[in-house]
Order: structure tokens, then sequence, then C-alpha cells
């Protein structure tokens, strides 16, 4: 059974639902924690984790899942660069365009906005990229800026070759120009007031919201919708579309999963 003070935190803080996520796997990341401080019962590790924050975010971080990869869900990206890049809809109309991806896990998905509005010829002087996950982990994968094949596999071999240099077997480093566009923060964006994002032309919230409880997914939209430009963009998962749109957000384009501001109106 998870504990009063588990529930409290995993729910309270992190907006994670503990039955979704499961009394075994929630044991599971609490006994490894245990044993990392050498605590012998559940109830010292209660009392340590209603007192310390650090140790809350330790826990937890061994419950988020933070898959990711370049180009994830392809029809995304292309949208994007249909919307904005060389002149349909003029980036420079906003100058700069103000992009924000939020649970960015280890850079991936800022990464590839980078790479497909260069690719689609749009001035670097013309945007800007923030990024914003809770996990200090994958936060240091993104600075590292060194994937896998597998994490590249969707991106074409000659715009690989472009933007990424070979590190070693299967493995490619991202070449500056494009790691300079992105600005990384460490935040939960279910906390008030951390971080100010600020308001932004294109927002990417994708496979976040899924793992949340009910009342997290409302406080959820209500930051997306204080952060998405009243003409902007939203970019959500797969399963995202239709919780967002019951939350307020007009489909736009449900292929490219694609979301915008109900006309005048914010959720
Ligand atoms: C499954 S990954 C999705 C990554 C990327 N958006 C994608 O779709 O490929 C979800 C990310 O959201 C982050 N996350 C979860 N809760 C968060 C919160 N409250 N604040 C900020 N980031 C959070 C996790 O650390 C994880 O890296």
């Amino acid at each position: 059974m998870t504990s009063a003070a588990m529930s409290l935190v995993l729910s309270g803080r992190y907006g994670l639902d503990p039955a979704q996520l499961g009394d075994w796997r929630i044991e599971y990341a609490a006994k490894t924690r245990r044993r990392a401080l050498g605590l012998d019962s559940s109830s010292e590790y209660d009392r340590k984790l209603e007192s310390d924050g650090n140790e809350q975010l330790r826990l937890v971080e061994l419950l988020l899942v933070h898959e990711s990869s370049f180009l994830r869900h392809k029809r995304s990206f292309e949208h994007l660069r249909e919307s904005l890049g060389n002149g349909r809809r003029n980036p420079t109309r906003h100058r700069p365009l103000r992009v924000v991806s939020v649970g960015c896990a280890g850079g991936e998905e800022p990464y590839s906005v980078a790479i497909s509005l260069l690719e689609s010829g749009v001035d670097p002087e013309a945007i800007r990229i923030n990024a914003v996950d809770i996990s200090p982990a994958v936060l240091r994968r993104a600075a590292a800026g060194v994937y896998s094949d597998r994490s590249v596999r969707e991106i074409p071999s000659e715009v690989r070759r472009r933007w990424f240099e070979i590190e070693g077997e299967g493995k490619w480093r991202l070449k500056e120009p494009i790691r300079r566009l992105v600005t990384f923060q460490l935040g939960n964006v279910l906390e008030p007031v951390d971080p100010r994002l600020g308001t932004h032309h294109v927002v990417l919230c994708r496979n976040l919201l899924i793992y949340l409880a009910p009342a997290a997914r409302e406080r959820l939209a209500s930051l997306l919708g204080r952060t998405l430009a009243p003409q902007g963009t939203l970019y959500c998962g797969q399963s995202e579309v239709l919780p967002l749109s019951r939350l307020g957000f007009a489909i736009e384009d449900r292929r490219a999963l694609a979301l915008r501001h109900p006309q005048g109106r914010r959720p």
C-alpha cells in the first residue's frame, strides 16, 4: 500500500496519479531510495520524504517516464515547417519567434524544432527556443547533446550529417549551431510561479499530460493556456488531443496533433 506521505508528494506536488502508477512500482521506487539512504523502515523513509524536497524529487525521478526521440511524431514537425518555414506564416511577423518545449526530456524535442526550422530556411537569429523539465538527470543529457542511433533514427541521413558529428560507435553529437538555439530550464510546471515561461507562439507539451491525475491536467492546461499566444499552436501527444480539447483547446490539425485556443477564449 502506498503511504499517505507518498501519495501526498506524488499527487500534490507532482500531479501524478498513484493508482495509475500502481502500488508495486511506487513501493519498488521507495525501496530503492530507502536502501540508498540506509534507512530500515518505511515510516523512517516517510518522515524523510515529508521534510526533504530533494528526496521527493529523487523518488519521483524513479517514477517518471523520460522516453523521447528526434522528430517523434513526424507529422507535427512537418506541420511546424509548413506553417512557419519559408513564407507561409512568415516567422519574421513574430520576431523573435518564441517556442517552448514543456517536459523536454533529454532535449530531443526542442532540438528537433531547431533542426526543422533551420532546415526550412528560418533565420536562427529570429527564433528563441526554451525548454523545461523537472528532472536534473535528463537536463544533463540535453546539455551533453550526445544521442544514440535509436534516438536519431527518424532524421534523414543528409540532415543528420549536417547537424551531428559521429561521437563513437552508435553515438551522435549535436553540433553547436543547434545546441546554442535552445535554453534549458529546470522546473516543475505544476508549481504556480516556477518556471515563469512567458508567452510563446509555439508550445510543445507532448506525452506529459497523460501521466497526470485529472486535477493536475487542469492545472497544466491552464498553464498552457497562459503560455500560448492567442494565434499560436500547441502540439501535444497522440492520446492528449481529446483531453486537451475537453479542457478548452480547439483542434487545428488532428493528424499533426496541433491545437489552438478557442476563438477569443482562454482555457
Ligand atoms: C515522456 S517524456 C516526453 C518527452 C517529449 N515531450 C516527447 O514527447 O518526446 C515526459 C517528460 O516530462 C517531464 N515532466 C513530468 N512531469 C513534469 C513536471 N511537473 N514539470 C516539468 N516536467 C515534467 C518528465 O521528466 C519527462 O522528461
